[in-house]
């Protein structure tokens, strides 16, 4: 196990998964549990607003714009200003760090991109070790039909044959701090078992 949580009191939960899932109600509604038990947390997330997370963003239409290597680059700058500026400070001030996708997401999308998923890892070390890794699964075609449903486009990264590649790469990660729950299942069942993961801290 790499030695990354020196120095520090708070934890740090990371939700990953393809578009679709439902992260983002669940980290809305497992903060409000945990504030409403006097939690201080922290909920965030990647891509940032950084000037990386914006160029990431101009990509969601022209992904042809870069090379992989260019795109994991932005990644990997703009998880570098987040660890530094939002994640460590609020881990060494004991807070609880909820973020909406990490450094998995950059293993799963640009290894499905073509890169080297191992050397992805290696590359985001400097980056803190999550706790728990909620990790929400759904097959794509069903997170697909999610996406288009609620008006939102389709972005270059959530292609349908794309989330394919991308949803077997989160499948293959075997580490014991993820927890997949599946997503399919009424938003109620998985908050609940989304609390019961967190027992486990
Ligand atoms: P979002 O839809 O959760 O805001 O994420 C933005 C998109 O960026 C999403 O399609 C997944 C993708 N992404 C990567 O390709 N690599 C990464 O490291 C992260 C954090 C997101």
């Amino acid at each position: 196990m790499r030695k990354r949580k020196i120095s520090r009191t708070g934890t740090l939960i990371a939700f990953e998964g393809i578009d679709g899932t439902g992260k983002s109600t669940q980290i809305k509604l497992l903060a409000d549990w945990l504030r409403a038990q006097g939690e201080d947390v922290v909920a965030t997330r990647e891509p940032t607003d950084s000037v990386y997370g914006r160029r990431i963003r101009e990509l969601y239409v022209n992904r042809g714009a870069c090379t992989p290597e260019e795109e994991l680059e932005l990644f990997i700058e703009d998880r570098k200003l987040h660890v530094k500026d939002v994640i460590r400070p609020a881990l060494n001030a004991g807070r609880t760090v909820l973020t909406d996708r990490y450094y998995y997401s950059t293993a799963a999308y640009q290894g499905a991109n073509g890169l080297d998923v191992k050397q992805i890892l290696q590359r985001n070390r400097f980056a803190p070790q999550p706790d728990l890794v909620i990790l929400l699964t759904m097959p794509p075609e069903l997170s697909a039909e999610r996406i288009s449903s609620r008006g939102g486009q389709v972005n270059a990264f959530e292609q349908l044959s794309y989330l394919r590649r991308v949803s077997e790469i989160f499948a293959s990660f075997a580490e014991p701090w993820i927890c997949r729950i599946d997503a399919v299942q009424p938003v109620t069942s998985v908050r609940d078992q989304i609390r019961n993961a967190l027992s486990r801290l």
